[in-house]
Parts: C-alpha cells; structure tokens; sequence
C-alpha cells in the first residue's frame, strides 16, 4: 500500500479551518459485496468515527458530515429505519464514550446535530438535547457538525423566517440571514470533498459554500481513509482562492 500513500508522505497537508464532507456511495459499496445497503451504512458510520477521530488528531477546528438530507425521507422505510437506529445508537455513543469518558483526547470535542431535528424520534432527540447540555461545559478545539435532516434550501428559509418573526417589517441583511442559520457563528467551509465520485452538491450547505472549494473523490465512504483526506487537503492546497477577486 505504501505507493499509494507516496504524494501524502512527500507533501505534507496543511489543513484549512473548516471542512465539510458529504458521505455517499453506502448503498453501491454494500451492492458490490452483495449485502443490503444497511451494511453499507453501518460500515459508513464506523468511517465516520474514524475520521472524526483523525480530525481531533490533525487538530481541525471543524469537520462537518452529511448525514441525512431533507430529500432522504423519500428513501425506503426500511433504510430509512436502519439509518435512525443508527443516528440513536452514535448519539448514545457520543454522550456514553466522548462525554463521560474524562480523557484529555475527548475533553475538547464537541459534537452538533444540525438540521430541523424537530421531527426525530423522541429518543434521538433526547439524545442530541443532552449532548448540547453536555457541549455548554466545554470548549471545543474541534467542533464536528453531523447534519441530520438538513437541507441548504430549508436552512435559509428558516434563517429568514426567524428574522422575520423577531424583526416584523425590517430589511434583511445578508448578516441577518447568518445569524440564524445553523451553522451560525462558525467559518464557511474551505473544502466540500464528495466521496463515491459525483459531482454534485445535493443541498448541502448552500448558504455557507458560496466560495467553497469543491473535491470530489471515487471512493466510497466506507472505504474512505484519512489518507484520502489528505489526498483532498494536498489538491486544496494547490488552488488559488481569489473570492471573487483577482
Ligand atoms: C449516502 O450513501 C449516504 C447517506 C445517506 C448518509 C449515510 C451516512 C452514514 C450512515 C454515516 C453517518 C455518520 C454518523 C456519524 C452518524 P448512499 O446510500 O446514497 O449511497 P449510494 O449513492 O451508493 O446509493
């Protein structure tokens, strides 16, 4: 393995503040061992600690996953069962392991579900609400986004309408409109890497990816490795940000 590995052992990465990854390929990597997509999904939340944990290694401020999107509800229910069984099941993990757990490794992580939450099951709710409980005696060095029944269109009309309905008949600002959105008060991403190779953004952070470096990357997520991410951080590394100017 270790040609592979050659461009990330002769150029080292240098991390940007904030990146934000949209996990696919589940479904076409469980397809091709012959197993249900839920096999996939497992295996795609097992890569998920894994890279959660190689961000607190790297020491990035912010790493933010798509978890669950708005339009995902459209999937069969019997995925979308198995998909929620396991949101509850990290969430239970998150408070049992990097919570209670006192070590310094875990001591300055910090956990958010993002999304309208609102409509989950009363036990991941519970859940995430004891998390946010637990984030409020902390100060995070590594702040991990897990967007959960999210949806870029939906977050920028919720921001709209909860300014609205503080600030009746007041014209609204672009500062306005971050105020409220989820992902308030942290740094737009510098790098949305996609895995299992399409192009596409799917409705994931609109608002906050307007000068967004884009990767997209073959792999499927659950083959997805810290190597790969540096992979994406070195060709980050390489381009010219110029944010609309020259
Ligand atoms: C898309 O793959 C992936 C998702 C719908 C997200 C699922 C993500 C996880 C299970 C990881 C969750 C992580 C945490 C930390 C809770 P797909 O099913 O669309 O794949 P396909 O395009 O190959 O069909």
């Amino acid at each position: 393995m270790w040609f592979k590995k050659k461009n990330i052992e002769t150029e080292k990465p240098v991390y940007p503040r904030h990146i934000a990854i949209i996990m696919d390929g589940n479904g076409r990597w469980a397809k091709k061992r012959g197993m249900p997509r839920s096999f996939g999904h497992k295996a795609g939340v097992a890569v998920a600690e894994k890279i959660i944990d190689y961000a607190i290694d790297i020491k990035l401020q912010h790493i933010s996953l798509y978890a669950f999107s708005t339009e995902n509800w459209q999937r069969p229910d019997e995925e979308i069962s198995t998909l929620m069984t396991l949101f509850d099941t990290y969430a239970e993990k998150v408070i049992n392991r990097y919570y209670a757990e006192k070590t310094e490794r875990y001591k300055s992580l910090y956990i958010r579900f993002l999304g309208d939450t609102s409509v989950l099951s009363p036990s991941i709710r519970e859940k995430i609400d004891t998390i946010e409980v637990l984030n409020r005696e902390r100060t995070p060095s590594t702040i991990v986004n897990i967007a959960v029944n999210y949806g870029g269109r939906r977050e920028i009309v919720k921001a709209v309408n909860d300014f609205i309905a503080r600030n009746p008949g007041k014209h609204i600002t672009e500062a306005d409109i971050e105020k409220y959105l989820y992902f308030s008060g942290q740094p737009d991403p510098d790098l949305i890497i996609r895995t299992g190779g399409e192009m596409r953004l799917s409705n994931f952070m609109l608002w906050e990816s307007a000068y967004s470096e884009y990767y997209s990357c073959p792999v499927y997520w659950p083959d997805f490795s810290p190597e790969d991410l540096d992979r994406a951080v070195i060709d980050f590394n390489k381009r010219t940000r110029r944010f609309g100017g020259v």
